[in-house]
């Protein structure tokens, strides 16, 4: 079997917000404790929606101080990004040639983000979940901690997976590079492993909170759908205030949540923020107006975020230092792909 190995990657465009800590980065600092883990900023993803970019640079590095701010550990753990690796590029094609247009043309990341002139999006915007195939099964990692808006992606990564192992399963077999894995209950063979997404938790998709039924992101035009991890208390504070509410007093119950899409969404937020469950967060709260939860919240969100605000500024005013962090690490995942693409080609016959 294959052995565990948690993978994720953060894209470098435009500011982090809280939705990219909870779904992301908070989980990815849990696991560190007991897994082995790779964290890659996917600058090569970023160029799919948008060619050009003022400073990619500096976004990488902002991001890559966020993972290290947050509590990640680069010596432990793998911290690099993407292009510094060519070998996702190479992988990526392979992937490319194994998954079909119509698995892709399905994503809904894709059908968001392309809009109604779809023939005009880029043709890596189409491709971009065999990048992200590549980015996860280059290191045969078993487990992916992401955001619920990712399920989607991470089933199209197994099903490539599959399908590899499937159409090359002779070849693989003799070459002696399979791995025995369990498929539900069926014992196979195979060179990639079917990986899980890690999503659970109480808030896997945190929601924007000026439209409870729209997904907190860095693309939203209005700054106050989303809280930024640079934000300042004030900010915070003031972003949580006008948060959209209804009327009625938070609930006792979980299922008194349902339909209440922005109250949801708040409890979940502070239940994920100080580690609770939303029930006891509704045993503190319930019968509460939003005019005393509130500020509690804003005091939460600031007492948590603060501190790593602070530490990615004092670690972005020292770019060298994040840089050679950065090329450490490509240089040990460098050595991981190597090995992997080294298989591949015996596999495929290059
Ligand atoms: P974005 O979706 O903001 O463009 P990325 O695609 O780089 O950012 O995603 C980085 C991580 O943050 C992914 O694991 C993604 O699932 C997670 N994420 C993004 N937005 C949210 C959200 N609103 N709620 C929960 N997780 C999110
Ligand atoms: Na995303």
């Amino acid at each position: 079997t294959f052995k565990p190995l948690v993978f994720s990657g953060v894209q470098p465009t435009g500011n982090l917000h809280l939705g990219n800590y909870l779904g992301a980065i908070r989980k990815f600092v849990a696991l560190q404790e007991k897994h082995e883990c790779i964290f890659c900023v996917v600058d090569m993803h970023s160029i799919t929606a948008q060619l050009v970019h003022e400073d990619l640079k500096a976004q990488t590095r902002s991001i890559a101080a966020a993972f290290i701010a947050a509590g990640i550990d680069p010596v432990k753990h793998i911290v690099f990004n993407q292009s510094a690796v060519p070998a996702h590029a190479e992988l990526a094609w392979i992937f490319n040639c194994v998954a079909r247009i119509g698995w892709m043309n399905r994503m809904t990341q894709f059908k968001d983000k392309a809009g109604k002139d779809r023939e005009n999006a880029s043709l890596g915007l189409l491709a971009y979940p065999s990048l992200m195939a590549a980015d996860i099964l280059l290191y045969r990692a078993t487990h992916v901690p992401v955001g619920d808006d990712q399920k989607q992606h991470l089933e199209l990564t197994r099903d490539i997976a599959q399908k590899f192992n499937i159409d090359f399963s002779a070849r693989i077999k003799a070459s002696g590079l399979g791995v025995d894995m369990m498929v539900g209950e069926e014992k196979v063979s195979g060179y990639f492993p079917m990986t899980e997404p890690l999503i659970e938790g109480p808030a896997p998709r945190v929601m924007s909170l000026r439209d409870g039924t729209k997904k907190m992101s860095k693309s939203d035009p209005s700054d106050l759908s989303r809280i930024n991890m640079t934000d300042d208390a004030e900010t915070i504070g003031r972003k949580i205030r006008k948060a959209k509410t209804d009327p009625a007093p938070l609930p006792e119950s979980l299922d008194e949540l349902e339909g209440r899409p922005e109250a949801q969404n708040l409890v979940g937020i502070y239940a994920a923020l100080s580690d609770k469950t939303r029930q006891q967060v509704l045993d503190e709260y319930g019968g509460q107006q939003f005019s005393v939860f509130k500020p509690a919240h804003a005091d939460l969100a600031v007492q948590v975020l603060e501190p790593i605000t602070a530490e990615m500024q004092r670690l972005m005013a020292d770019p060298s230092h994040i840089d050679a962090i950065l090329r450490e690490g490509s240089g040990r995942a460098n050595a991981i792909a190597e090995k992997t693409m080294a298989d591949v080609r015996e596999i495929i016959g290059f």
